[in-house]
Order: structure tokens, then sequence, then C-alpha cells
């Protein structure tokens, strides 16, 4: 099978698009047959790390965690699948578990879910990372009809997909992004507009109840300043911050700072799919790369200011 992968765990050993032998469906795995991958942060930081050191870390190590195809073989005893269900998903790439970039893909029922009914390859393969740290963060920062919501970095992946979900909940959305951007947060959604730049920043006046920082790296001094009292600031980065500071923060601030983090749970899922079908939330594909092309789409999703997803197909 063809697949993009890495034979050493060298930061500055570059990706291999090549032949690796087809994966073989283990006991309760099924296999898949990939037909669209998205790329996030997280694929393109573990390429670029040094995983050697990660617990059951091992070679060749095929990369991506998205994934959407068709079921091959379905798992012995389980009744979920057929072969032949369009599916999607998302699977663990610590561990030495393969990743998700490769003609044909093993893994546990459990990591998969039927495709909804009008959703592509393409749109699904964008769905699990993004979508779901973009609803775990609007969840945890209690957005709900009239909450005043700024979202830092609102057009990549996880900006792109908490915008149109705070929109579906009746959030008044304020929406950073660079200026080329300004149009597309508009059209997903947003109420208003601001650039992200320190002067930017600084010239906001207003207070929200909740800031969902897609980005994660808002200054602290901004944090403070634009929370209201009892409003919440969630990162999906992991914060620096311990435990015991945040709950400083918060018992002589009431102001609550917290992190955003992809959840797999099935009600999770089957949120973000009945915003889909309803028709409130569309992933945004602007950039599509073949299998053959997925160092070049790793490089374009980290430095090409992307908006929205990044897709392989293969
Ligand atoms: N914890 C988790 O489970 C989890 C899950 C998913 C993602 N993440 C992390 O979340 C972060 C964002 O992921 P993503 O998929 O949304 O990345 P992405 O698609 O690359 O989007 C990054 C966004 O940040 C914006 N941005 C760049 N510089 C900025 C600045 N100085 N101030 C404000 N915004 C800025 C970009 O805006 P412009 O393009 O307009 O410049 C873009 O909208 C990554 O660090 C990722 O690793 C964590």
């Amino acid at each position: 099978m063809k697949a993009f992968y890495k034979l050493s765990f060298k930061k500055s050993e570059t990706g291999i698009y090549g032949d690796l032998p087809d994966a073989v469906a283990g006991k309760n795995q099924m296999l898949i047959e990939v037909k669209a991958v998205s790329v996030n942060p997280v694929d393109y930081k573990i390429f670029n790390a040094n995983t050697g050191l990660l617990p059951g870390a091992k070679l060749p190590k095929i990369v991506g965690s998205d994934f959407a195809g068709i079921v091959r073989k379905p798992a012995d005893g389980d009744s979920k699948f057929k072969a032949g269900d369009r599916v999607y998903g998302v699977v663990p790439i610590f561990f030495g578990k393969p990743g998700s970039l490769s003609e044909l893909l093993v893994t546990e029922p459990k990591n998969v879910r039927l495709i909804p009914y009008g959703m592509s390859f393409q749109e699904a393969a964008s769905l699990p990372v993004a979508a779901l740290t973009a609803l775990n963060g609007i969840r945890r920062c209690g957005v709900t009809a009239g909450s005043k919501l700024l979202i830092n970095g609102a057009t990549g992946g996880v900006g792109h997909f908490a915008l149109q979900i705070a929109k579906a909940k009746g959030a008044v959305i304020t929406a950073s992004c660079s200026s080329g951007n300004s149009e597309l947060a508009m059209q997903l959604g947003a109420d208003k507009i601001i650039g992200y730049r320190k002067e930017d920043m600084a010239g906001i006046s207003d207070e929200y109840d909740a800031i969902v920082d897609a980005w994660g790296q808002m200054k602290f001094k901004d944090i403070f300043r634009l929370l209201k009292k009892d409003g919440t600031y969630a990162s999906p980065l992991i914060l620096l911050a311990p435990g015991f500071l945040t709950s400083l923060v918060w018992l002589f601030s009431r102001k609550r700072i917290t992190s955003m983090n992809m959840r797999k749970r099935r009600e999770d899922f089957e949120e973000i799919e009945k915003l889909f079908s309803e028709k409130k939330l569309k992933p945004v594909i602007e950039n599509i790369f073949t299998l053959e092309k997925a160092s070049e789409a790793f490089e374009f999703a980290e430095k090409g200011r992307p908006r929205g997803k990044v897709i392989i197909i293969l």
C-alpha cells in the first residue's frame, strides 16, 4: 500500500511517500480503505518532533490522525459496520499505532463512525480533531444564546468550527483574524471582526462572557482585561499555569482559565453531525493535496496560513 511515513525519529528526517506492506486487521480490528485525511497541527508537531522517546514508538511511523474512507473488512463479531460502509474517525497516533496516511488503515470500531448522509469524504475527514475541540471549548466556556463571545484565530481549523457552533447557539460573536480572512469570518457568522495584532487587541474596549482562543496563545493581560467577571477563557494548548494557579486566579479575579480538548464522545460526534445536517456547520476546505504531495500539505498547513482545513486525498 502507498503511505506517507518516516523511517527515522530524527527531527531533520523528511517524510517518505512510498510502498509499505498492506495493513492487516488483527483481533477486534477493521480494515478501511482511506479516501481522505485532514492535517492538524498535532500531525506536523509530531512529525517534526523526535518521537522516538514516546512509549511504544516504532518505525516506519505513518502519520495522520483524522480519516474518512470505506470499510473493506469489518472486525470479527462486530455488527455495527459492514463492508462498503462509508466511515470516518480519528486514530490515536501515540503508543506505536499507525497513523491514517496510508491507503489501508486498521483500527478498532470504537474509533470509527458512519459518515452521515450528504457528507463527503473530505468533509468527514476534516471534522474529528478540530470540530470536537471547538465544541469542547464552546461547552467549557458555557456559551449560550446571547453570550458575548470572542473567538481568537476564528478562521483556522478549530476557530472556523468554533465560530459556526457558537453562532448556532445564538452567541454574539467578535472574531479575530488576519485582514484577508474578515469576509470569511463574517460569512461563517461573526457579528464583528477585529485584528489580532498587539495594537488591535489593545484597541478593544468591550468585555466578553467568554473567550475561545483557538490560536491558544493570547497574552494574560489581554485575557484579564477582556474577560468579564465570572467569564471563562479556553485554550487548546496545554496550559502552562498549573491547577493551583488557575484556582488562585479564580479566587482573586472570578475569571476562569481552562483548556479545550478533543473528546471522542458519541454525543459530541452526534452534535457535530446534527449541526452539519441542519446546515449550520460546513467545513471550509480550500486546499487539497494528493498523498504523493503529503509533505507539501504538511508544510502548507504549518506555514501557509490555511483557512479552514487542509485535506489530503488518496
Ligand atoms: N488540545 C487539543 O485537543 C487540540 C486539538 C486541536 C488543535 N489544538 C491546537 O490548537 C491550535 C490551533 O489549531 P488549528 O487546527 O485551529 O490550527 P490552524 O488551522 O493552523 O489555525 C491557526 C489559527 O491561528 C490564527 N493565528 C495565527 N497567528 C495568530 C495570532 N498571533 N493571534 C491570533 N490568531 C493567530 C490563524 O489566523 P490567520 O490564518 O488569519 O493568520 C489561524 O486562524 C494548534 O496549536 C493545535 O495544536 C489542540
